[in-house]
C-alpha cells in the first residue's frame, strides 16, 4: 500500500508512479483522515509507502496529526517501510520527522528518499517562467526511477538530500505555525462562485456564503491547493502569490 498527501498532484504522480511498478493500491491521506480511518492493514509481505510534500522543512500539520494517530496491522515482523518526501528547493527534516514519529510506534525507515519536483510556495517562486519550472523538473524523472528500482529490490537506502540542521527545521516549523492564519487569504471580482474551492478543501476551512468563498477556520494547512486549482485564479495569499501564477501537476487529473 501506498499512502500520500498531494495539494496539487506532484505527490500522487509521484505515487502513481511507484504503484504502477509495484502493483500497490494508492491511498489518499486525506480521504483517510476524513474518514478517520487510522489502522493501516498490510497482508503477508506487503510494504508501505508514504509519500507526503516538504512544508517549511518540515510536515503539512495533518499529515503529522494523521502520521502520530495511524497504526500498523501486520503479521510481518519486519515490514518493508519507506517514505519519499517531495520538495521544491529543501526537503528538511521531513523524512526525518516522519522516522521519529515511525519509532515511537516500534518501526523504522528500511528506505528514505527525496524527490525534487516544482515548487508550489507561490509566496516566493516565480511558476509563470518555463524555466524555473524546468529547474525544478530537471532531474524528477531520473531520481524517480531510482526510487523505483530501489523500492522494486527492497533494498535498505538512503536517497535524500542532505540539508541543514535539527534547530533550523523547529524554527521553521514555528513560522508554519504563524503564516497558516487563513485571514492571509483574499479573493477578487473574478470569483464565479463555482464552489472548487469548498469542496476540494482537505481541511473544510471554506464554504461560500453570498457567492464568494469565506475562510471559517482561524488556521488551514495552506497546501494552496485553492489558490492552483481555482478555475478564475481568484484567490489569493498575502497579496503576494498572484503575480507567481498557478501550478499542478500536469500528470494528474484527479487529486484524491
Ligand atoms: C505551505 C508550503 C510549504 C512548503 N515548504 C517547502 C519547504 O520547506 N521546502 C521545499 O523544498 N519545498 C516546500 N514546499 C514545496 C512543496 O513541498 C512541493 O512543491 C511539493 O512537491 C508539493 O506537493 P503536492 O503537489 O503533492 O502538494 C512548500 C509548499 C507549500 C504549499
Ligand atoms: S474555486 Fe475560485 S472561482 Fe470557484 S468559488 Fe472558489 S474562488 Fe471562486
Ligand atoms: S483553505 Fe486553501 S490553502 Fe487552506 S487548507 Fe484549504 S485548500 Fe489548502
Amino acid at each position: 500500500m501506498i499512502i500520500y498527501f498531494s495539494a496539487t498532484g506532484n505527490c500522487k504522480y509521484a505515487a502513481t508512479r511507484i504503484s504502477q511498478k509495484t502493483g500497490d493500491k494508492i491511498v489518499s491521506i486525506i480521504q483517510l483522515n476524513k474518514n478517520t480511518d487510522y489502522c493501516i492493514e498490510l497482508e503477508n509481505d506487503e510494504s508501505l509507502g508514504i509519500v507526503i510534500p516538504t512544508y517549511f522543512y518540515g510536515l503539512p500539520v495533518l499529515v503529522k496529526e494523521y502520521l502520530s494517530k495511524m497504526t500498523i496491522k501486520t503479521d510481518n515482523e519486519n515490514p518493508y517501510l519507506y517514505s519519499v518526501s517531495t520538495y521544491g528547493t529543501t526537503p528538511g527534516g521531513s523524512i526525518e520527522i516522519i522516522n521519529n514519529i515511525l519509532n515511537d510506534k516500534g518501526h523504522e525507515l528500511s528506505s528514505k528518499y527525496t524527490l525534487q519536483m516544482v515548487d508550489t510556495w507561490t509566496v516566493e517562486f516565480d511558476l509563470t517562467k518555463e524555466e524555473n519550472i524546468a529547474y525544478f523538473t530537471k532531474n524528477t524523472e531520473d531520481k524517480l526511477n531510482s526510487i523505483i528500482e530501489s523500492v522494486m529490490e527492497r533494498r535498505n537506502d538512503d536517497l535524500t538530500e542532505k540539508t541543514k540542521g535539527k534547530l533550523f527545521y523547529t524554527f521553521a516549523q514555528f513560522a508554519y505555525e504563524l503564516d497558516r492564519k487563513t485571514s492571509y487569504f483574499s479573493v477578487d471580482d473574478s470569483c464565479t462562485g463555482c464552489g472548487l474551492c469548498q469542496r476540494d478543501c482537505p481541511v473544510e476551512a471554506i464554504e461560500i456564503k453570498g457567492g464568494k468563498p469565506v475562510w471559517i477556520k482561524d488556521k488551514c494547512l495552506i497546501c494552496f491547493r485553492c489558490i492552483h486549482r481555482c478555475p478564475a485564479f481568484s484567490i489569493e495569499y498575502k497579496h503576494k502569490t498572484k503575480v507567481n501564477g498557478q501550478y499542478t501537476n500536469p500528470n494528474v487529473a484527479v487529486f484524491d
